[in-house]
This record gives structure tokens, sequence and C-alpha cells, in this order.
């Protein structure tokens, strides 16, 4: 008796620290959604961004970054799909990033949006941007591959261009 009531505190602690283990343990899958991918995947495949700009203000930034980070994925499928001639992957490709969601223009009295902060140039990039990706599309379903070369040189000038007025804000 003497002794069982003396290693009572050791069982429960064991038990304690077992079901901790245990715990942790069956956290763990739900772990690589959370932080562990975001460094796995900076490791293997880094995932690029653009700097953001001093003029946008931290509130805005989430908006800007949902609407845009299809971008990364998408220009990845329409490099690949484009160089390596895989019609179907480049088509697909061009018609997501034409049919991307746009940001409108500012309106009157919206002044204060994020849309009245960003450059005219900004807006102009991105009908051209959208009208370039359908001239993509385009030469994939024809699959010409000269057109393709062609209209995915001209795209990526307006992505490059977009990226420097966004930056510069000109
Ligand atoms: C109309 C302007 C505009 C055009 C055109 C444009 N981008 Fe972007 N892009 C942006 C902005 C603004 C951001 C930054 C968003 C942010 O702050 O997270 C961005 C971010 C990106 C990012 C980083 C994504 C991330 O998650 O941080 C990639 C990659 C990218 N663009 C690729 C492209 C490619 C490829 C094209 C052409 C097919 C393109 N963009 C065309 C405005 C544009």
């Amino acid at each position: 008796m003497k002794l069982s009531r003396s290693s009572m505190p050791v069982v429960l602690v064991g038990f304690l620290s077992a079901s901790f283990i245990f715990h942790a343990s069956a956290e763990e899958p739900a772990n690589p959604k959370s932080t562990a991918p975001a460094k796995a995947k900076a490791s293997e495949v880094r995932t690029p961004s653009l700097r953001t700009p001093d003029y946008i203000p931290e509130a805005a930034r989430p908006l800007l970054r949902k609407k845009m980070e299809r971008h990364a994925q998408d220009a990845r499928d329409l490099m690949f799909g484009v160089t390596l001639l895989q019609y179907d992957a480049a088509k697909a490709a061009a018609q997501r990033i034409a049919s991307e969601p746009r940001l409108v223009r500012p309106i009157v009295g919206g002044e204060d949006d994020l849309n009245a902060l960003l450059p005219e140039r900004f807006f102009v990039l991105q009908d051209e941007s959208r009208a370039r990706a359908q001239a993509v599309a385009a030469a994939a379903e024809k699959k010409d591959d000269k057109a393709l070369a062609e209209s995915y040189g001209r795209l990526v000038e307006t992505c490059v261009s977009c990226h420097s007025a966004y930056l510069n804000r000109e």
C-alpha cells in the first residue's frame, strides 16, 4: 500500500507526459499546413514575390496579395507550357491569366480606395496584359509555335512593365 501510494504521482506524471507526447504527435499532421510548408517550400521551390512599395498602406496589402497570389503558379505553368510547347497547358494558363478579376479604375468619391493609389499605367497595363494573354491562348490553340513565342514575349513585357509601374508608382 505504502509503495503504491508513493508511486501514484509518478504514475500520474507518466500518464500526463504520455498524453502530452501523444497530443503533440497527433498535432503533427496539421503542422505541415501551417508553418512547416513555408519553410520546406522556401528550400525546395522558392515562391517568388514582389516587394510592396511604401505608398501601399498596410491594410491594403492582404487584398492585393490575394489578387496576385495566383500569378506565381500561373506564370510558372505558362512558362513551361509555352517553352515546352505543351499547347493545352499553355492555353489553360494563358486563359487563367486573361480571365483574372481586375482592379477597377478609381471612381469619383473613392479617392481613399486602394485603386486610387495605383498609377494610371497600372490599369492600362492590366487591360493590355489581358489582351496579350488572350493572344497567347489563341496561338496555343492554333499550335502556332512562332506566334506562341512572340505572343508570350509580348505578354511578359506587360508583366514587367506593370511591376515597374507599381513599384515606382508611375
Ligand atoms: C496590372 C498590373 C500587373 C500585371 C499586368 C502583372 N502583375 Fe504580377 N503583380 C502585380 C502586383 C501589384 C503584384 C504584387 C502584389 C503584392 O503586393 O503582393 C504582383 C505580383 C506578382 C508575383 C508575386 C506573387 C506573390 O505571391 O507575391 C508574381 C510571380 C507575378 N506578379 C507575376 C506576374 C506575371 C508572370 C505577369 C504577366 C503574365 C504579371 N505578374 C502581370 C501587378 C501586375
